[in-house]
């Protein structure tokens, strides 16, 4: 192919990937399959590999994240990013429509449209003549910050606006929110907890946090979301109504939201406010009330701002889910890996129809960098999925009688020494035979996706080690009917159930066993990555700290802990006793004669429908192995994007090279 046939066709390429991004992304309607857009996706990469002269940033292969930054530079916003003044009842949303009308001097009602109002990061885009040339954070509302580099990896900010009903502008800022879905929330918090990492606090902090990250490739990792809602300046279009400029935004493709609703009274209005509150729960993503905007922009316009709010739109934010509430206590709670953790214990509150009365403060840097006090008024927050917590200290409510909190010298459940563990953030009780330990341990053992012994709360589970009956997990399979009908409320009925759930739990799987166990570190995606490797918890208690390292996903910390666990006398002995009863089976370990026997697989470059690990999984599931050296033996190099030179050193040895779906469908076919 000569220069100029080559140029043509990656501007083409890069137009159709584009397309099919936006029918994916923005009207959620694609129209080829996976297997094409790959096949398109690879033509474009190899063709701008071979001219790297025409390499853009805008490049649909661009997404995955470009070099680290040092530092963010400053944007000034042309046009300041306004907040929004709040109503909190109908009676507050009368009054902002009077204000409107005795500003315009006139009665009436006019159109509004009504749009979620997303809990997340305000940011502004810059297209000038449909190229993504900027994008930059709210910050101030006057100066945010240059985070060009990261939105480009969101798959929802299209590089290119389309043309096809409406030509694009000379330039416009497009104004919207970065979110991170509940969904991927979650689990970004579940994986963090898993390695130890802080976790975050909501999804809009999450959303904060991986947006203004100096390293794009973070970024790209954290799948998140963007919503376009409204405008700064622009240049070369004209809007008359607000719907018609989302309109717009949809045309050239930029995401707008789906619920976005014009409403013509005020009836509309509150029926829309509360359809949206209902909802809520089952929208994708956090939303704190419904923003309503006048709908023509004439009359926005000469409503103009009063102090950094447009006297046009209002956020009617729904019923709090935060509340202020005091600090009555501090206490330290011992986990199962003995670490203490902080706890409020707060005066009551009830959020959004649940009685609040205490939070985790999760550690002693989390506590200091919010410097919680034993006395302070705090305002807890409730949010949909998350569990309630202490946001800030109302610091105007200090009278300097409050008592900062410190971590005791002794366990304050059995009276152990108290060590302390990476500089001084976590602190934990020496004794595995502490009862607060031992409790934890046993609610842990038993809950449903570990041994998934039914009926076996923190309730039971404190009480039975209270009374004495229970010392450790395996203690349990001991038990006997007669020895917990003497404890208190446990009647016949219920005391023959819980040992009958005792004893179903006896034939287990060995991923939940070694998750049931507890270990510092080891979730349940690590105690799943380890039956995989580990046959039988003999050769999983054999392995060396090295052995474990060798594991994708299993970094020194995790392996000390899990090395650690296994050399402690107290749980050979553990051990030893639970495997008088337990019947274990590893549901992975067919995979050793699975239909990949003895194949191995090489990866480079990113997947998109899962991890590294996930795939890493699979191919071991199914009996083949994963190497990280490239060499004549490697059955199968999957490709997936941006591929490193293990690529180009495959072609050369002429290794049989698959496409992420070309491997899904290997894996998946047994036949
Ligand atoms: S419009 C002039 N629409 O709420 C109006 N904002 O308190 C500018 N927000 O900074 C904003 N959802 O980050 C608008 N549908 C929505 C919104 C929304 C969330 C955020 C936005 C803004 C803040 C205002």
């Amino acid at each position: 192919m000569n220069l100029h046939a080559a140029e043509k066709r990656i501007n083409e390429l890069r137009k159709i990937l584009d397309r099919h991004n936006y029918l994916y992304y923005v009207l959620d309607s694609p129209e080829i399959s996976d297997d094409e857009y790959d096949r398109l996706f690879r033509e474009l990469k190899d063709l701008e590999a071979q001219h790297p002269h025409l390499s853009d940033p805008n490049s649909p292969t661009q997404r995955v994240g470009a070099k680290p930054l040092e530092k963010f530079s400053q944007i000034k916003h042309t046009v300041p990013m306004l907040s929004l003044d709040n109503a909190f009842s109908n009676e507050e949303f009368g009054q902002f429509v009077d204000r409107i009308n005795r500003f315009l001097g006139r009665e009436g009602f006019y159109d509004f449209v009504g749009e979620p109002k997303l809990d997340g990061l305000g940011v502004e885009l810059v297209y000038e003549n449909g190229v993504f040339k900027v994008g930059s954070t709210r910050g101030d509302g006057y100066t945010g910050e240059d985070v060009t580099q990261n939105l480009r990896t969101i798959k929802a900010v299209p590089m290119y606006l389309r043309e096809a009903q409406y030509p694009v502008p000379k330039m416009i800022e497009v104004r919207g929110e970065v979110i991170m879905n509940k969904k991927d929330f979650l689990g970004l918090n579940t994986r963090r907890e898993e390695q130890g990492e802080p976790l975050f606090s909501n999804p809009r902090n999450a959303a904060a946090g991986s947006l203004r990250q100096l390293d794009p490739k973070i970024t790209a990792r954290r799948n998140l979301d963007i919503i376009l809602y409204a405008a700064g300046s622009y240049d070369g279009v004209e809007f008359k109504t607000h719907t018609q400029m989302l309109e717009h935004f949809k045309a050239w493709g930029l995401r707008t939201n789906p619920h976005n609703t014009l409403l013509k009274t005020k009836e509309d209005i509150f029926e829309y406010f509360a359809d949206i509150e209902r909802m809520r729960d089952k929208l994708p993503y956090e939303c704190d009330g419904v923003v309503f905007k006048l709908n023509a922009i004439s009359l926005q316009r000469s409503l103009g701002e009063v102090s950094r709010n447009p006297r046009w739109a209002i956020a009617y934010k729904f019923k709090p889910r935060t509340a202020m509430t005091k600090v009555l206590d501090i206490v330290p709670q011992v986990g199962r890996t003995g670490i203490l953790t902080p706890v409020a214990l707060l005066e009551p509150v009830n959020i959004g129809g649940a009685r609040i009365q205490r939070s985790t403060l999760h550690n002693q840097s989390e506590l200091n960098k919010k410097d919680i006090r034993i006395g302070d008024t705090v305002v807890v927050e409730r949010a949909g999925d998350v569990i309630p917590e202490v946001v800030r200290v109302v610091q105007e409510k200090r009278t300097g009688r409050e008592i900062p909190f410190t971590m005791p010298d002794k366990c304050p459940v059995c009276g152990s020494r108290i060590e302390k563990l990476e500089d001084d953030i976590f602190y934990r009780c020496i004794n595995i035979s502490c009862p607060a330990q031992v409790k934890e341990r046993i609610r842990h053992f038993a809950q449903r996706s570990a041994m998934d012994i039914e009926g076996l709360g923190e309730k039971w589970a404190g009480t039975l080690v209270d009374e004495g009956i229970v010392q450790d997990v395996a203690s349990l399979y001991a038990l006997k009917k007669e020895d917990i009908l003497s404890i208190e409320r446990m009647g016949e009925v219920l005391a023959q159930k819980l040992i009958d759930a005792i004893q179903r739990s006896r034939d287990a799987q060995l991923d939940r066993f070694i998750f049931a166990l507890g270990i510092l570190h080891v979730g349940e995606h690590i105690a799943k990555t380890l039956a995989l490797k580990f046959k039988i918890i003999d050769d999983l208690e054999k392995a060396t700290k090295e052995d474990l390292q060798q594991i994708e996903g299993i970094g020194p910390e995790i392996a000390e802990s899990i090395h650690d666990f296994f050399h402690t006398k107290e749980n050979r002995i553990l051990l030893g006793k639970l495997m008088s009863f337990l019947n274990i089976t590893n549901p992975y370990e067919g995979a050793v004669a699975g239909h990949l026997k003895g194949m191995r697989f090489i990866f480079t470059g990113g997947l998109t429908a899962l991890s590294r690990d996930q795939a890493k999984q699979l191919v071991e599931q199914n009996g083949g192995s994963v190497t990280e050296s490239i060499s004549k033996k490697v059955d199968y190099v999957v490709a997936g994007d941006q591929p490193g030179s293990k690529l180009d050193k495959a072609r050369s040895l002429g290794l049989k090279i698959l496409s992420e779906n070309e491997f899904m469908k290997l894996v998946q076919d047994k036949e």
